[in-house]
C-alpha cells in the first residue's frame, strides 16, 4: 500500500559533518555537555555558542534547531538524550520521532541523523531499529483528503533519513535494525492511515478489502473475509446484532501467517482485534459532543492488520493468526436494541442492556473463532472501554489476564516497544457482575470498575486457553500533535504486539 509521505531509512559510513541532507539531527546526551559542543563546533560551526547560551542542555526531549551557512546542512537540530547511563529505548526512539518530525514540519526532504558521543547502553542493532521506528513514527502524517494550494504547499511527498557513523561494524549492525524498525514502521503507518480514515470510507466490506490487500502484497499472508451471509450460516450473532442497524453489512476477517518452517508445538498465537468503522453507540446513542472520534473505534483491528503485516515481513517462524470482527453500530428500524437476547457463535446467551457496549458483542465472537482455530494464545485489542480511559489517562492501556505469564511476557513486550500496559484486575467477581436473569450474560456490569467487567465479559468466550485483553481507549489517539508526532491515530498495538510475538520466538 502506498505510504502518503515515503519514508526511507538507510545506515551509511560517513562522518555527520560530510552530510549534504536538508537538516542533521545530532542526538546529544547532556553529560559534559559543554566541552562536547566545542569539540563538535570545529566540524558543525554554532553549537557551542548555542550551547554557551544556555538555550540547549541536552536534557531528554528538548530540542534546538539552528540555521549554520558554514557547512552543507543548513539546518542544524540539537536533539537531548539526557544522562547517559539514564538513555533508555524510548528516550532514543523518540528522539528520532521528533528529528523526523522536525524535518517534514521544515520540508527538509533529507535527514541525516548522528550520535556522536559514544553510547553504550543499547546495543547497535537494538539502536538501529529504534531510530527507524522512530523515524517513521515522526514523519508521518495524515492529509489524504486535503486538496489544493494548502496541499501542494503544505508538505514533502518523501523523506529520506540517514544514519550517520564512522564505523563500518557499527553501520552493519545499524542495518540490520534498520531492516526491522523499517518493517514495523511501515506496517504502523499503515495502521494509523486506515484508522485516520472517516466512516464514510471505511466500512466493514472496505476494511475487508483492505486486508485483502495486505495480504496481497505480503508473502505468507492469506485473507479470508466472512460476509453477513456466511456469518448467518455460522450463527455469529454478536457480530450480527451490533451490524444490525447500518446500510453497510459487517464482516469477520481472518488473517492468518504461516511460515515457511515451524518447528513442532510451537504455539499459535490468535490476535483479535475490535473494528467498530464508527460508534454511534446505537440505540443507546452517544451525546454528540466528540462523537467524530468514534471513527477511532476500529483501531484494535488495525493494530491486530499492522502487526499480521509486520510478523510476515519479518519472516518470524510462529505461526499467527489475525482474527478481525468488524461492524458498523448505528441507530435505524433494522438496529438492536436494548433488552434483545442475542446468542452468539459460542452459544452463550447475552441479554443487551446497552447498545453503546458493542465491542464485546463483536469481540467474543471473534474470541471464541479463535478458541475454534486452536488457538494457544488469544490476545484481544480494543478501544473498549471509556473507564480504562478514565482509570489511566492517555499513556497506558489497560491489561487484563487469566494467565500470569502471559501478563509477564505482555508487560515486556511494553517495555520493548514503548507501547505501555498497565495491568488491571479481572475475574470472578466482576464475572458475577455481568450475570443476567434472563440470560447466561448480559453486556453491561455495574457503575464502577467498567474496563475490569467488559474484561470478565470476555474471558469467559475463551475457554480453557491462555488468554488477555488489552484496552486501549484512549491510547488510540492524539487529539493534538506532539513533539515526536502528528495528531490523529497513534498506530497503538503494532509495536507491541509484534515484540510480544517476537520475544516468543526468541524462547
Ligand atoms: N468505543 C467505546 C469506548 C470508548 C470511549 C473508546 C471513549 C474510546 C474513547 C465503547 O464501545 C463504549 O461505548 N463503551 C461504553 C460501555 C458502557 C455502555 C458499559 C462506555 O465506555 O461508556
Ligand atoms: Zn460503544
Ligand atoms: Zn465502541
Amino acid at each position: 500500500m502506498k505510504q502518503i509521505i515515503n519514508v526511507t531509512v538507510s545506515a551509511q559510513k560517513q562522518d555527520f559533518s560530510k552530510a549534504k541532507a536538508q537538516m542533521l539531527a545530532l542526538a546529544l546526551f547532556s553529560d559534559s555537555i559543554e566541552q562536547t559542543a566545542k569539540q563538535l563546533d570545529k566540524k558543525v560551526p554554532g553549537i557551542a555558542a548555542v550551547v554557551k547560551l544556555g538555550d540547549f542542555k541536552g536534557k531528554s526531549a528538548s530540542t534546538t534547531l539552528f540555521y549554520t551557512d558554514k557547512g552543507d546542512s543548513k539546518r542544524v537540530l540539537l536533539v537531548g538524550l539526557g544522562e547517559k547511563d539514564k538513555l533508555t529505548s524510548d528516550i532514543l526512539r523518540n528522539a528520532a520521532a521528533t528529528a523526523a518530525n522536525t524535518a517534514v514540519s521544515s520540508k527538509a526532504v533529507t535527514l541525516a541523523f548522528a550520535i556522536p558521543q559514544e553510547q553504550t547502553k543499547i546495543d547497535t542493532v537494538a539502536a538501529g531499529r529504534l531510530i527507524a521506528e522512530g523515524i517513521h513514527f515522526g514523519a508521518y502524517r495524515y492529509d489524504e483528503y486535503v486538496t489544493g494550494d494548502k496541499k501542494e504547499n503544505g508538505r514533502i511527498k518523501a523523506l529520506k533519513a540517514t544514519i550517520l557513523d564512522t564505523n563500518a561494524a557499527a553501520v552493519r549492525s545499524l542495518s540490520k535494525g534498520v531492516n526491522t524498525g523499517d518493517i514495523i514502521g511501515h506496517s504502523q503507518s499503515l495502521a494509523r492511515t486506515i484508522a485516520n480514515r472517516p466512516g464514510n470510507v471505511i466500512n466493514p466490506p472496505s476494511l475487508a478489502a483492505v486486508a485483502k490487500q495486505v495480504a496481497r502484497e505480503t508473502k505468507g499472508l492469506t485473507c479470508t473475509v466472512l460476509d453477513e451471509k456466511q456469518l448467518k450460516q455460522k450463527k455469529m450473532g454478536g457480530i450480527l446484532a451490533v451490524g444490525s442497524g447500518s446500510a453497510t453489512p459487517p464482516r469477520l476477517i481472518i488473517l492468518k501467517y504461516r511460515p515457511a518452517k515451524v518447528k513442532k508445538n510451537t504455539p499459535i498465537v490468535g490476535l483479535v482485534g475490535k473494528a467498530i468503522t464508527f460508534d454511534s453507540g446505537g440505540i443507546s446513542i452517544k451525546p454528540s459532543q466528540g462523537m467524530q472520534d468514534m471513527k477511532f473505534d476500529k483501531s484494535g483491528g488495525l493494530a491486530v492488520l499492522g502487526t499480521m503485516k509486520a510478523v510476515a515481513e519479518l519472516k518470524l517462524p510462529i505461526k499467527v493468526f489475525g482474527i478481525i470482527p468488524s461492524a458498523e453500530n448505528m441507530p435505524s428500524g433494522t438496529s438492536w436494541r436494548p433488552g434483545d437476547i442475542v446468542t452468539t457463535f459460542s452459544k452463550k446467551t447475552v441479554e443487551i442492556q446497552n447498545t453503546d457496549a458493542e465491542g464485546r458483542m463483536i469481540l467474543c465472537d471473534g474470541i471464541y473463532y479463535a478458541v475454534t482455530q486452536k488457538c494457544d494464545f488469544i490476545i484481544d485489542i480494543a478501544t473498549l472501554t471509556g473507564a480504562c480511559m478514565v482509570a489511566l489517562g492517555k499513556y497506558k492501556a489497560g491489561l487484563m489476564s487469566n494467565d500470569d505469564e502471559l501478563i509477564k511476557n505482555i508487560e515486556q513486550a511494553a517495555k520493548d516497544s514503548g507501547e505501555n500496559v498497565w495491568h488491571l484486575p479481572s475475574g470472578d467477581e466482576y464475572a458475577d457482575e455481568m450475570k443476567s436473569e434472563i440470560a447466561d450474560l448480559k453486556n453491561i456490569g455495574s457503575r464502577w470498575g467498567g474496563a475490569c467487567s467488559a474484561a470478565a465479559f470476555l474471558g469467559q468466550f475463551a475457554g480453557d486457553k491462555k488468554w488477555a485483553h488489552i484496552d486501549m481507549a484512549g491510547v488510540d489517539l492524539f487529539e493534538s500533535g506532539k513533539k515526536y508526532a502528528a495528531s490523529g491515530s497513534t498506530g497503538y498495538g503494532v509495536r507491541l504486539l509484534t515484540a510480544f510475538v517476537q520475544n516468543l520466538c526468541n524462547k
